[in-house]
């Protein structure tokens, strides 16, 4: 049978690693695909890697359109990144009837429920396990590997620049800007890196994960997000002492008044093996009514890892490439029209424990009038830890730990708090997730 012909959009790290990993291990594709796979054309701005292009045979264009177009291209592989132009030539690509794979996170999280609908007419694929995890084939996990359990919740480390921020500051001491400047060095941040810092892109990622988990529409806009660029190496340091480690989740759960939908730093137990994920490596917990809970790990960043993903899809592609279109598994894992309306909470409904800095002045009665607050609104304390006084300024941290808690209340009560003459610093808040059920 012949080759697959295949077009490429994007030259830039992930570009070049899918060609790099397509190149190496081709015949092995093709015994495991069914037939080759070859990329004819590409196009790119910036080519980081013309040897491999080159060696590749592959014919390099500056204009995106006329891989979209061509008429020998069967699937074409959007690499380019943003939301704008490569929004146009998937959907271009679709309406030439040609299937698409995609590592673009942003793409799916913002568009894919129009993309998946045109695909959907037109009887084309759109595949797109690079843009959860890099090399973690998470997608195809929850949608296939866990079909049959009713999925309860995940929580996800899934920005690798984000994880290796927080490994360097804890393990090393080492600064936040110092930290994002070589993650950016090795290709791991994003073009405009506030999105790996803020939880842009880990919520991107989680939109899509619930998506599959849940079986509802891609909500990108109803994601809490909440970044760690205000995590100090004081709370680090306070989180090792009192047994946990902040990590920056993805957390997804089903409740019974609907689902939870957020991203921001949290505590873990340090036993827990996800408190362990360091550096750049993603990892994903996730829990079934039938499985119980599963965790999947690897690399989520960098040009092999999430080449290894781009090329996973193309193989899926191809093999399907004459299944009927009815028989193929369902974009978003449920059939189009079995998604379900299930509302997403807003912030102050969600419950979960809290780790609280305060800064005090060290005198009595403070902690009494703190811990009334606490009780007046039903919060209660898991753990507290005071440090000891700085003799110039006789104030001293006060750390926190409470039992589960619904945020607004938590809300009310850190203003109170905040209101004391004693307090007199604005309270550090990071929530606390025991992910044991
Ligand atoms: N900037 C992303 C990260 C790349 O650091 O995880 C992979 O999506």
């Amino acid at each position: 049978m012949k080759p697959v012909k295949v077009g490429l959009l994007g030259l830039g790290t992930v570009g070049c690693g899918t060609v790099t990993v397509l190149y190496r291990n081709r015949e092995e594709i093709a015994r495991r695909a069914g037939r080759g796979i070859e990329i004819s054309i590409a196009a790119a701005r910036d080519v980081n890697c013309l040897p491999q292009c080159q060696a590749s045979g592959i014919q390099i264009t500056q204009d995106p359109a006329a891989v979209v177009n061509d008429p020998e291209v069967a699937i074409v592989i959007e690499l380019m990144g943003g939301t704008g132009l490569a929004r146009e030539m998937v959907l271009q690509a679709i309406a030439n009837g040609k299937h698409v794979v995609t590592a673009n996170k942003a793409l799916i999280a913002l568009h894919g429920n129009e993309i998946f609908a045109r695909a959907q007419e037109r009887g084309v694929m759109v595949a797109f396990e690079a843009a959860v995890a890099g090399g973690i084939p998470i997608i195809k996990a929850v949608r296939e590997g866990l079909a049959g359990n009713h999925i309860q919740w995940l929580a996800g480390i899934i920005n690798g620049t984000g994880n290796f921020i927080l490994t360097e500051m804890r393990d090393k001491g080492r600064a936040f800007a110092e930290v994002l400047a070589q993650a950016q060095a090795l290709g791991y941040a994003e073009a405009d890196p506030t999105f790996d810092v803020e939880g842009i892109d880990a919520a991107h990622k989680l939109t899509i994960l619930a998506s599959v988990a849940f079986g509802i529409p891609l909500q990108f806009e109803k994601v809490y997000t909440e970044g760690i660029t205000h995590i100090t190496r004081e709370d680090v340091g306070y989180a090792t002492e009192l047994g946990y480690r902040i990590k920056h989740l993805g957390m997804a759960r089903r409740t019974p008044h609907g689902i939870e939908l957020r991203v921001h730093p949290a505590l873990i137990p340090a036993k827990r093996l996800l408190a362990n994920v360091d550096g750049v490596m993603n990892a994903v917990l996730i829990n079934g009514d039938a499985v119980g809970s599963t965790l999947y790990y690897g690399a989520g960043a960098g040009a092999e890892p999430t080449g290894s993903a781009v090329v996973a899809d193309l193989v899926d592609v191809v093999r399907a490439l004459t299944a009927d279109p009815e028989n193929r598994v369902p974009h978003l894992a449920f059939q189009a029209d079995a998604l379900a309306d299930l509302p997403i909470l807003p912030m102050e409904a969600v419950e979960t424990a809290f780790y609280l800095r305060l800064r005090v002045l060290d005198r009595p009665g403070v902690l009494a009038d703190i811990t009334r607050i606490l009780g007046d609104l039903s919060i209660s304390i898991e753990a507290i830890l005071q440090q000891e006084r700085d003799e110039q300024t006789t104030e001293a941290d006060v750390i926190l730990l409470t039992h589960r808690v619904r945020e607004g209340n938590l809300n009310q009560a850190i203003s109170e708090i905040e209101a004391l003459a004693s307090v007199t610093q604005p309270v550090t808040r990071i929530r606390l997730e025991t992910l044991a059920q």
